[in-house]
């Protein structure tokens, strides 16, 4: 069914925001986009800080900005009510890229408190969506659970389906039914986007979006560089598009010219014992540091270089003052001390901080340029808040000078807008290249020609089996089709006296791993089905797996074949034990 609105959610690592749509104004001005343009202190506009105040008890405090400013409100009156009585989360998108092992993820709050990211994601979706439903839906009485509402929640290209399978988890707790939700993701969502920029907007690029054109996404956020390339397949009646370089990156974005900063100052202000002196400021001290540095990174333009005041916070200020020596190092001369505090000059962002961090991103892109193959596509389409800088896209196009570089009408929130046009046509990627080989754990018969002697396994009957071997189900780099159910396979139970069995799921960045030991395969979740005895004699246990891919999620399912009934399973991921 199509639904008459779509609202999106865009988590990013340090900025979020919501954009809503009518079906009708989809149809009839696709471009016309609701997105909140009043966050309150927020100095964006459009999307409002990643942030996230919590009362001890886990009720919801405020969201975005808001939750920061009241958060530094209470730390600077009271400490230790705001230690004992409050929880504030920041950047906590960015746990789910690690690795993901079977420990429940943990984000930690500014006092070092942990709760599980499944939670604070959670809590955050619940106080984004109730912001969003306050701002844009109240005078037309929808709520959440309007089941003529579709909503999105974007996620990177480079997160695993475990990761993926949390962001689901926290929005159905957070209250929006799981039947209305689709996942998109980041870089496809902001190809979405540019196939219905305006002709202004796409002014230089006037074939961008036809059928044939083919171009690269980079999305360069605050935690994430995500990059995807497309081809446009069709335009009428609905759009197509068809990945044709497998999605890539890693954790680069402007959030790391923040930490160079930081680090800069650790590097440069020692107290007398040689240690940085900023290693005496409370978490939440530093935070303030940051902040008012982001502020300035966002203020810069070309022109005179300015000496601006580093405020640092009130009571460790003359403490520091007190104890400080500056370190001769290359950012030295960026840097002064005075009687009334520390300085630094404008130019240290364009010159320094921005360098570095652009040579790592830039070296990162040409590395995962190289893997994935994108030689044939000439076009690169930058979006996500880095891109906004002249610096960023001054260096794209000297690193890149083979390519053409367009950056989009409002990179910040092109990837908002494209999961709101994704809600309305979530088909549009007709077909996807599998970042992983997934498959199970099996049982083969064991061959000495093929074997190695330690998976050698003699079962209860005498017969003699390969264990760990890696049943392949779906291969990394292989093209697969949107809802493609992957042919399933059978599997007998080693034991036919089995009642149940888990199949244990997992993924590998090889073409074909031997066996789930592997260093290239992880463990994503399992599936236990259980083996009911067949009705007819004679008739042997069986379960059949099957994996339907190409869609934003992958999944899987284990069916009793030896009953009449088809007994299903689904996965269960590794954050689900
Ligand atoms: N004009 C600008 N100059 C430099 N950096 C900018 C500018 N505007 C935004 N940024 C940076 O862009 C980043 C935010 O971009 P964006 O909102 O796309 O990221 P995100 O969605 O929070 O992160 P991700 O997509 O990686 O999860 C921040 O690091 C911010 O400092
Ligand atoms: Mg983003």
């Amino acid at each position: 069914m199509e639904p008459d609105l779509v609202i999106a959610l865009d988590i990013g690592t340090t900025y979020s925001g919501y954009a809503c749509q009518f079906r009708d104004t989809f149809k009839t001005n696709p471009t016309e986009i609701w997105m909140n343009s009043s966050w309150g202190q927020a100095i964006i506009a459009n999307k409002t800080k990643t942030c996230l105040l919590l009362k001890s008890s886990e009720e919801i405090v405020s969201i975005g900005d808001k939750a920061e400013f009241e958060f530094f409100q209470m730390y600077d009156h009271d400490r230790d009510l705001v230690e004992k009585d409050y929880l504030f989360f920041k950047n906590f998108k960015l746990i789910l890229y690690k690795e993901i092992s079977e420990d429940p993820h943990l984000a930690e709050d500014y006092f070092s408190r942990r709760k599980s990211i499944k939670l604070v994601m959670s809590k955050f979706i619940e106080g984004l969506v109730k912001h969003c439903i306050e701002k844009f839906t109240r005078q037309r009485r929808l709520s959440i659970s309007d089941d003529n509402v579709r909503w999105v929640i974007t996620v990177p290209a480079i997160w695993n389906e475990n990761a993926k399978s949390v962001m689901r988890k926290a929005a159905e707790k957070a209250g929006i039914p799981g039947n209305q939700l689709i996942l998109a993701i980041e870089p496809e969502a902001a190809a979405v986007n540019c196939l219905y920029l305006s002709v202004q907007e796409r002014s230089g690029l006037d074939d961008l979006g036809r059928v044939g054109d083919k171009f690269m996404v980079i999305d360069l956020g605050g935690g994430t560089i995500d990059i995807t390339a497309v081809e446009v397949v069709q335009n009428k009646p609905y759009n197509r598009l068809k990945e044709i370089v497998g999605a890539n990156g890693g954790a680069w974005g402007g959030q790391r010219v923040n930490e160079a900063f930081q680090q800069a100052c650790h590097d440069t202000f020692k107290s007398k014992d040689g240690k940085s002196v900023f290693i005496k400021c409370r978490r939440a001290d530093l935070l303030k540091m940051e902040n008012e540095f982001e502020r300035q990174k966002l203020s810069i333009v070309e022109g005179n270089p300015e000496w601006i005041e580093f405020q640092l916070p009130h009571d460790i200020r003359d403490e520091i003052m007190k104890d400080v020596k500056q370190e001769p190092n290359k950012y030295s001369k960026y840097f002064q001390i005075q009687k009334n505090g520390l300085f630094f000059n404008s130019q240290i962002i364009r010159d320094v901080l921005f360098q570095e961090t652009l040579k790592m991103t830039v070296q990162h892109i040409h590395e995962k340029m190289s893997i994935i193959n994108a030689a044939h596509v000439r076009k690169f389409i930058l979006v996500g808040g880095f891109a906004e800088s002249p610096i960023v896209i001054d260096e794209m196009q000297k690193q890149f000078p083979d390519k053409k570089i367009f950056v989009v009408i409002n990179p910040f929130y092109a990837v908002l807008r494209g999961a709101v046009l994704f809600g309305h046509e979530p088909n549009v990627l007709q077909s996807r290249i599998s970042r992983f080989t997934y498959g199970i754990n099996i049982f083969v018969y064991f061959d000495p020609n093929v074997h190695s002697p330690d998976k050698r396994w003699v079962a209860k009957d005498g017969k003699i089996y390969a264990k760990d071997v890696f049943g392949i189900h779906v291969k990394t780099g292989e093209t697969v089709s949107i809802g493609e159910t992957r042919p399933p396979i059978e599997y007998l139970p080693v034991y036919q006296d089995l009642t149940s069995i888990r199949l244990n799921v997992y993924q590998s960045t090889e073409k074909k791993p031997m066996y789930v030991t592997d260093p290239s395969c992880k463990k994503i979740g399992y599936l236990d089905v259980s083996l009911l005895e067949p009705i007819r004699a004679k008739q042997k246990k069986k379960i059949e797996v099957s994996m339907v891919y190409g869609g934003t999620e992958l999944t899987v399912k284990g069916i009793d074949k030896s009953f009449d009934l088809p007994y299903k399973v689904t996965i269960k991921f590794a954050h689900e034990n």
